[in-house]
């Protein structure tokens, strides 16, 4: 089937049996978990014990963890994106549930971590939406993503990132900063995480 036509939607059950079949070293390459999240586009109601919302911050929701991958539910308002940021040297996965964002990837002209200084150009913009989950390159992989007000609607995407980590550096392309940030969920198997 043509990857522009969107398959059949799943439940995120279903996407995590496949995950969990997956051999361990599908998650140290980008196409085999990138194709599996264009075969299995997820729908919206099975999502729900997931989905929480702030209208200051986007959210991120634990659905499922182990030693190789961690999967999250990301929920959007209109008009939030997240920081400039790299994943760690890990391997990232994209899907949009809900909406049609916008990935923007950077190219680090230089980067100092200890002494929080960088130097960063934009490079290309990706769209993400149901029917083109993406990969992050694994050569360039500092982006964020966004969900445009131009959209006027929430937005839901699905994150794999293998193996899990729990920081991140963040990037000021504009001031030339950097600096590592620690991650948190907002809910951790559809449980709210205490503040
Ligand atoms: C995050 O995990 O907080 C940011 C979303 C992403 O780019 O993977």
């Amino acid at each position: 089937m043509s990857e522009l036509t969107v398959p059949p939607r799943v439940s995120i059950d279903e996407l995590v049996g496949e995950l969990h079949a997956l051999a361990a070293s599908a998650f140290d390459k980008t196409e085999e978990v990138r194709s599996l999240l264009a075969r299995m586009p997820v729908e919206e109601a099975s999502l729900a014990p997931y989905l929480s919302w702030d209208r200051q911050h986007y959210t991120r929701n634990l659905i499922d963890k182990t030693d190789l991958y961690e999967l999250i539910a990301i929920c959007w308002e209109v008009g939030q994106g997240s920081s400039v940021h790299n994943h760690r040297g890990q391997n990232c996965w994209m899907a949009a549930a809900v909406g049609k964002l916008l990935v923007e990837n950077f190219y680090v002209g230089f980067q100092d971590i200890e002494a929080g200084k960088c130097q960063l150009a934009a490079s290309n913009t990706v769209e993400l939406t149901a029917a083109n989950p993406c990969a992050v390159d694994p050569r360039e992989p500092v982006h964020r993503v966004l969900n445009p007000r131009e959209a006027n609607q929430r937005a839901v995407t699905l994150h794999v990132y293998s193996r899990p980590f729990d920081t991140c550096v963040v990037y000021s392309p504009e001031q030339g900063t950097c600096g590592d940030i620690q991650l948190h969920y907002n809910t951790v198997f559809g449980k709210p995480v205490a503040p």
